[in-house]
């Protein structure tokens, strides 16, 4: 069951809300809604297990950011970033592969922060959180069954949360 997005707001505004969805549809619509909300450059980090739910939620915020459905969201595993055409444009990452973090730099980063876009990160922790900047981490815990709780951890004080929700 996917929480009132009333009380998310409020919780957002302290900083720190976590919900729970029991279904792959209910973590892409919780995506959906942070997209639908985003109206400035963003970097969001997504912690989580393999098979949580990181790329589900991704597919969702995409939608919310008005990346057509033509554009089939997938995970950038091998790639390492996909990037979709939105309202402001998404770069996808999955950093499982990063070899050290200096490929942060090569694989572009810097660039994808200067285009002003949203900036989702699969994988944060192979990376140095500071080469990353400002963000609003994320993490998806796997429970029992479908079950998964969303927690939305911190946020860098440059990260406007009321914008949010
Ligand atoms: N509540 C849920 N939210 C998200 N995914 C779920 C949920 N319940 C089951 N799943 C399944 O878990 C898998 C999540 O895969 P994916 O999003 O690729 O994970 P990750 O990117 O974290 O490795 C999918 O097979 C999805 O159908
Ligand atoms: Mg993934």
């Amino acid at each position: 069951m996917i929480s009132d997005f009333s009380s998310l707001s409020r919780l957002l505004v302290d900083g720190r809300v976590a919900l729970e969805t029991n279904t792959p549809e209910e973590t892409q619509e919780v995506g959906r809604r942070l997209g639908a909300a985003i109206n400035g450059p963003l970097v969001i980090t997504l912690a989580g297990d393999l098979g949580s739910g990181k790329t589900c939620f991704t597919r969702g915020l995409a939608r919310g950011l008005g990346v057509d459905e033509r554009y089939p969201v997938t995970s950038p595993t091998y790639t390492i970033v996909n990037e979709y055409p939105g309202r402001l444009p998404l770069f996808h990452l999955d950093l499982y592969r990063l070899g050290s973090c200096d490929e942060l730099e090569e694989i572009g980063y810097r660039d994808m922060l200067q285009e002003g876009g949203v900036i989702v990160v699969e994988w944060p922790e192979r990376a140095d959180e500071h080469e990353l900047g400002a963000h609003l981490a994320i993490a998806i815990a796997e429970r029992e069954g479908d079950n998964r709780k969303i927690s939305f951890i911190s946020c860098d004080e440059k990260v406007d949360l009321p914008i949010l929700f």
